[in-house]
């Protein structure tokens, strides 16, 4: 019997784990896939949700983690009522000290995974199924020592906002999600080089998941989630960004 199901990738830690645990109360599923390489942590979410959990271990940056997916799709053909993309990382480094394996991972993952997790679901996507991809603050600006994280989110970001102006004929929803510092597991690893000397403003994952929920049910494209993003956001989109650039490199004491 095809299930009412909710796929989340990113789902073993940080805002796709908390995005997780607020869908099993939002829709109530039947069924949530939680993806990520690390099983243990996967099987541990049982332990938060309401509604039955199939963990899948995938690294979506090979191709049998992506071909795992589309086989159990295949099998399931399940009724998805939302796929959220929130799997990705990022290094904070020169682009030159940054491992070449690290820089096309971060594009294998944050774009050419979430580009085929969204197209690969599709066939099973219906009138108000929702798709919401994890982008970033950094999606909105050039970002020195951290160029191709960046780059990677504002792909996420011009990607989705197109495929929402596509889909609307469909009534499915596309809602990019532009998280600012975030408490992850992210923070630890994109940080590694100590290069983000000034984090600023921290946010929680529950409180970006809070207002993903709400910003599902609206009609924008992308979130900003917080006052201090929101007045961050706006200023990067009335100055010049060499401007942005110089204030964010003086501020993290970069040459
Ligand atoms: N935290 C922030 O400050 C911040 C700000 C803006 C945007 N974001 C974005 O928000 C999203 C979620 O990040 P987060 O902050 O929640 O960080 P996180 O706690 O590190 O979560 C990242 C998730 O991606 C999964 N992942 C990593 N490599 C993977 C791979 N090769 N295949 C499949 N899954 C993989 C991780 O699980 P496994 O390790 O088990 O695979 C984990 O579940 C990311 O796209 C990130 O770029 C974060």
């Amino acid at each position: 019997m095809q299930k009412r199901t909710v796929i989340v990738t990113g789902a073993s830690s940080g805002i796709g784990k908390e995005l997780a645990i607020g869908l099993a109360k939002k829709i109530k599923p039947e069924e949530i896939w939680a993806v990520a390489r690390d099983l243990g942590r996967l099987e541990a979410l049982k332990e938060f949700l309401s509604v039955p959990v199939r963990p899948i271990s995938a690294d979506l940056t090979t191709p049998e983690g992506l071909s795992a997916l589309r086989a159990l799709l295949e099998q399931e053909r399940p009724v998805v009522e939302v796929l959220v993309n929130a799997s990705g990382f990022g290094i904070f480094e020169r682009v030159d000290k940054i491992p070449e394996e690290d820089n096309l991972g971060m594009v294998d993952l944050n774009c050419r995974a979430l580009t085929a997790m969204t197209q690969m679901v599709f066939p099973y996507l219906h009138a108000k199924s929702c798709v919401v991809n994890l982008a970033s603050m950094a999606a909105f600006e050039p970002i020195p020592y951290g160029s191709v994280y960046a780059a990677t989110k504002a792909y996420v970001l011009s990607f989705s906002r197109a495929l929402a102006r596509e889909w609307k004929q469909l009534d499915i929803k596309v809602l990019a999600v532009c998280p600012y510092w975030t408490k992850t597991a992210f923070i630890d690893r994109s940080n590694k080089h100590g290069v983000i000397g000034n984090f600023e403003v921290m946010y929680e994952p529950a409180f970006i998941a809070k207002k993903t929920l709400s910003a599902m049910d609206k009609r924008r494209d992308y979130v900003v989630p917080g006052a201090y993003a929101k007045l961050t956001h706006a200023l990067t989109k009335i100055l010049p960004h060499s401007l942005v650039m110089r204030v964010f490199m003086r501020r993290q004491k970069l040459k």
